[in-house]
């Protein structure tokens, strides 16, 4: 009898906020590597608010994906067969091949081999995995973050924001988290330990709360969210200011003739002001330096992770990814396909 394996592909173009029914289980047989590749059982898969940008089946930064197409996400998982010499059975890996069970690793695209064993699984899909990597780039390469500078971060209690928010903290930074409701703010002002959060679904006037926290102008706008809330920031950046462009959760369920324009565009001159973009995978060649600083700063308990693992297996993968929409995750938001390795720490998210 031929092995089987499963994944959840897409069935219909999403057309706004994105439901389970955009999606289907299909059964497929087991993927066989080729020379040079591996076969990985995956443990944890991830749901990423970025993927809805590839579901409409209209060009974004990355390709649409195809009807019927496994989706992208990134996993963790063992080896369990191999035709590459440098890998063996038994190893684990992150890698980005989709939601599914079994996936084809090829370290000629992303694969990255997890041997520190001090932390658990899952933050190598979080703080110490592209959510991490998003925030130190963003904050050291692309805004070459100063101590003593002002710092405001949206999203900020989700993966990538609630990282950013800490390494600028523990740059010397003052840091003003914006985020939906008052649990995250909490978790914000309480565990992160920012100087001020602000709920922006309770507060009337953005603008004038972060003015309110941040009386000398912000330095620097880490922003996962879109122009809506950075043209309510800019007005406020002082002098050679900086605003790293990381995500756009708000725009990725509209037309993009639908999406927020930004207005505020004089203050670029004003006060000579720079926003820029990253696409985490530029850096890939210095990952390496920054996960090592992450992981210590993570077992000295000077950074918190910020993460969540659904049980449920595949069929719960799509729901949870809706549920980001609607601002239901708490950090990085995992689901489960696989008991941990019992050599790691438990997880106790
Ligand atoms: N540039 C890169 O290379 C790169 C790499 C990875 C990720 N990213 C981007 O980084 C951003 C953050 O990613 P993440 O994984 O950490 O996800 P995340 O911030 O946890 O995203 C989900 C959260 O977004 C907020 N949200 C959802 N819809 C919103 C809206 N319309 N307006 C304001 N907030 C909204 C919700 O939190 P609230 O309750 O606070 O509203 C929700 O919990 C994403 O945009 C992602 O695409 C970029």
């Amino acid at each position: 009898m031929t092995a089987t394996t499963r994944r959840i592909v897409l069935a219909r173009f999403c057309d706004g906020p994105p439901v389970a029914e955009d999606f289907r289980i299909e059964e497929a047989p087991m993927p066989e590597p080729r020379a040079g590749q591996f076969l990985v059982r995956n443990i944890l898969i991830s749901v990423d608010p970025g993927t809805r940008s590839r579901l409409s089946g209209k060009p974004s930064y990355i390709p649409p994906l195809k009807l019927g197409a496994t989706v992208g996400a990134f996993s963790i998982g063992e080896i369990i067969e191999s035709r590459h010499p440098d890998f063996a059975p038994g190893e684990i890996v992150s890698l980005a091949d989709g939601w599914a069970e079994h996936v084809i690793g090829d370290p000629r695209g992303f694969v990255r081999r997890i041997t520190d064993r001090r932390l658990p699984l899952a933050t190598w899909l979080g703080v110490l995995g592209v959510s991490g990597m998003t925030a130190w780039f963003g904050l050291h390469r692309v805004a070459s973050l100063k101590a003593g500078e002002t710092v405001v971060v949206t999203s900020a209690a989700g993966a990538v924001g609630s990282a950013a928010g800490q390494l600028a903290r523990l740059h010397g930074c003052t840091v003003i988290g914006v985020a939906g409701g008052q649990a995250k703010c909490d978790w914000m002002t309480g565990v992160a330990q920012f100087d001020a959060a602000i709920d922006y679904k309770a507060t009337g006037d953005l603008s004038a709360a972060i003015a309110a926290a941040a009386p000398k102008g912000v330095d620097v706008l880490f922003d996962n969210v879109g122009n809506a809330m950075i043209d309510q920031v800019i007005p406020l950046m002082r002098q050679n200011g900086r605003i790293v462009v990381s995500g756009q959760v708000d725009a990725y369920n509209s037309d993009e003739s639908a999406v927020a324009g930004i207005r505020n565009t004089r203050a670029f001159i004003t006060h000579r002001l720079m926003m820029q973009g990253l696409v985490v995978f530029d850096d890939l060649p210095n990952w390496g330096a920054a996960e090592t600083a992450m992981a210590d700063h993570m077992v000295r308990g000077e950074l918190a992770g910020r993460w969540e693992v659904l049980p449920g297996g595949l069929e719960a993968t799509p729901e949870a990814f809706a549920g980001l929409f609607r601002g239901e995750n708490t950090g990085r938001r995992l689901v489960r396909l696989a008991p941990d390795p019992d050599d790691f720490p438990k997880d106790t998210s």
